[in-house]
């Protein structure tokens, strides 16, 4: 039979590491496949080599049954192949329309000609309901918009074979939802689809067959309605995975993290209105809400990324409303920030520097002015091996050449292994595989168990409900209710989020 896409044999090395050794991969026309493996088990690197931005030591790729040569991104786009990035790769201060047809521009005299492109982006709107303004600027969109440009991009040259990798990280439940309705239409249209993601529920509702990938090496190939949730997992990770949480009952201590009526401004509106609750020791509060509803803007001027407009904010006692970044980290505040890549690391940084970018100025790092390097990478190789942190070459490694997951991991390390009282921990699992989500939960809960004070943000309900003591919803900028995770259910959380419910806030 003929595949849509063969890689056949399929070895790619960075230095000395087999980030694909030896895999063999089938895909059908029509077929939704997905790739399923830890994280830096190989998954973006093997779709990187099919979309020719990196090029196989050993192997062959084969797209209706020929073989062909993948020497970039423009050779994969003239063979009917697009790819959705894990980050996505647009210009901010450029407009949708102008992303969407950069690099293959319809030009006449030297004209770009708009009206072409406008008109092709129309009907493909209408199409598919990707609903998005062609005219508003990158910077000014929702990240779910943002993704539906990238799905453009790649319809707009015409790909028939469609990677995405990661799509429903960053995506809110009701914007994944039409996600799976969109890639079931390009399925049934004919298109073939290659899917990455970390959540086997979202594999088992939309694909047909799962690839599995472990360090490198493939695993196996199934048919998804025949293999459970629980195999699946074992197969990723190599041993069984545990998806219930444990959490002993704990009384709670001392409130250290006050926060009055705060008021915060974003995107031109009142995005945080009067906003005050407070946070005890050996407490996980969880924040839930729709992406949008001022969680952000909230975290930001907790932390010091935005100004605050009035309220007050006071951690152990000390008003911390208005001190910069660093003299909140030394008043004992740990954060894991939203956006990994802008706000957690120095990506064109090595790991070992990234590791202690908040102390590094510390006598423990530093002695007249210079570094001890020597303590730095010993701190690193601590960190990574309590934390399981994967790259390959270790403290050295630079940080922009790790997977997405084991940046996430460096910068939990970090946040949880410094001295710290309060963890804002935001998104904290977004992008990781299972295992490690399965560590992280354990360790917000040992924080917790310490009787340190956590604050958990996430748009994740299962993660929300799982972890919480106690669960603020915010809508609209506003806190609307305060619900008891063990006395609550999903349904009614969502009430609560999507604004059709309210209630009482306690402390
Ligand atoms: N440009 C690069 N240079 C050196 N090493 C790299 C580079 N890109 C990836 N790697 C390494 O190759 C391995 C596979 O990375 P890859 O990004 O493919 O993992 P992944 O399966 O997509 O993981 P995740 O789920 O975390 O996104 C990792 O160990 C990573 O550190
Ligand atoms: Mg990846």
């Amino acid at each position: 039979m003929t595949y849509k896409v063969e890689m056949r044999h399929i070895t790619k090395i960075f230095g000395t590491l087999y980030a694909n050794d030896d895999v063999t991969l089938q895909v059908k026309q029509g077929e939704i496949h997905a790739l399923l493996g830890e994280n830096g088990a190989g998954k973006s690197t093997l779709m990187s080599v099919l979309f020719g931005l990196y090029h196989q030591e050993q192997g062959d790729i084969l797209i209706d049954g020929s073989p062909v040569e993948i020497k970039n991104p423009n050779d994969a786009n003239r063979l009917g192949i697009g790819m959705v990035h894990q980050h996505f790769k647009l210009v901010e201060s450029f407009t949708v329309l102008d992303n969407i047809i950069l690099g293959a521009e319809d030009t006449q005299n030297g004209i770009i000609q708009y009206e072409q492109a406008t008109k092709k982006l129309q009907h493909l709107i209408q199409t598919y309901k990707l609903h998005v303004d062609l005219h508003a600027y990158i910077k000014d969109i929702t990240v779910g918009q943002q993704q539906r440009v990238e799905i453009l991009k790649m319809l707009y040259r015409d790909a028939d074979i469609l990677i995405f990798d990661e799509p429903t990280a960053v995506l809110t439940p009701q914007e994944i939802h039409e996600l799976m309705n969109i890639m079931r239409g390009f399925a049934k249209e004919g298109k073939t689809i290659m899917l990455i993601t970390h959540k086997l529920n979202e594999i088992k509702a939309v694909a047909d067959v799962c690839t599995v990938l472990r360090r490198g090496k493939k695993i196996g190939t199934v048919n998804v309605k025949d293999t459970s949730i629980e195999t699946l997992a074992e197969m990723m990770v190599g041993r069984e995975v545990s998806f219930t949480v444990e959490k002993p009952d704990m009384e709670r201590g001392e409130s250290i993290f006050e926060v009055e009526h705060l008021n915060v401004s974003g995107h031109g509106r009142h995005a945080v209105k009067d906003v005050s609750f407070k946070l005890h020791r050996g407490e996980i509060l969880g924040i839930a809400g729709i992406d949008g509803n001022g969680q952000t803007e909230l975290i930001h001027a907790l932390t010091g990324l935005k100004p605050i407009i009035s309220g007050k904010a006071t951690l152990m006692g000390s008003d911390i409303t208005h001190l910069p970044i660093r003299q909140k980290y030394q008043k004992g505040m740990s954060h894991i920030p939203e956006d990994r890549q802008k706000h957690g690391v120095v990506m064109d940084f090595d790991l070992q520097s990234n590791l202690i970018l908040q102390n590094y100025y510390q006598p423990q790092f530093q002695k007249h002015a210079f570094l001890k390097f020597d303590v730095i990478q010993d701190h690193a190789d601590e960190l990574i091996n309590r934390f399981d942190i994967r790259s390959e070459r270790g403290p050295k490694t630079i940080v922009r050449q790790m997977s997405g997951g084991n940046q996430q991991k460096a910068i939990l390390g970090r946040e949880i292994s410094r001295a710290h009282e309060l963890l804002i921990a935001v998104q904290p699992t977004r992008g990781l595989d299972v295992g490690a989500i399965e560590y992280i939960h354990a360790q917000l809960i040992s924080e917790r168990n310490q009787q340190k004070a956590v604050l958990l943000i996430s748009l994740e309900l299962e993660e929300i409900m799982n972890l919480s003591d106690r669960i603020l919803v915010m809508y609209e900028g506003e806190i609307v209710g305060e619900l008891d995770p063990k006395k609550t259910t999903v349904n009614e959380l969502g009430l609560y989020m999507s604004g059709a419910k309210r209630g009482g806030v306690h402390e």
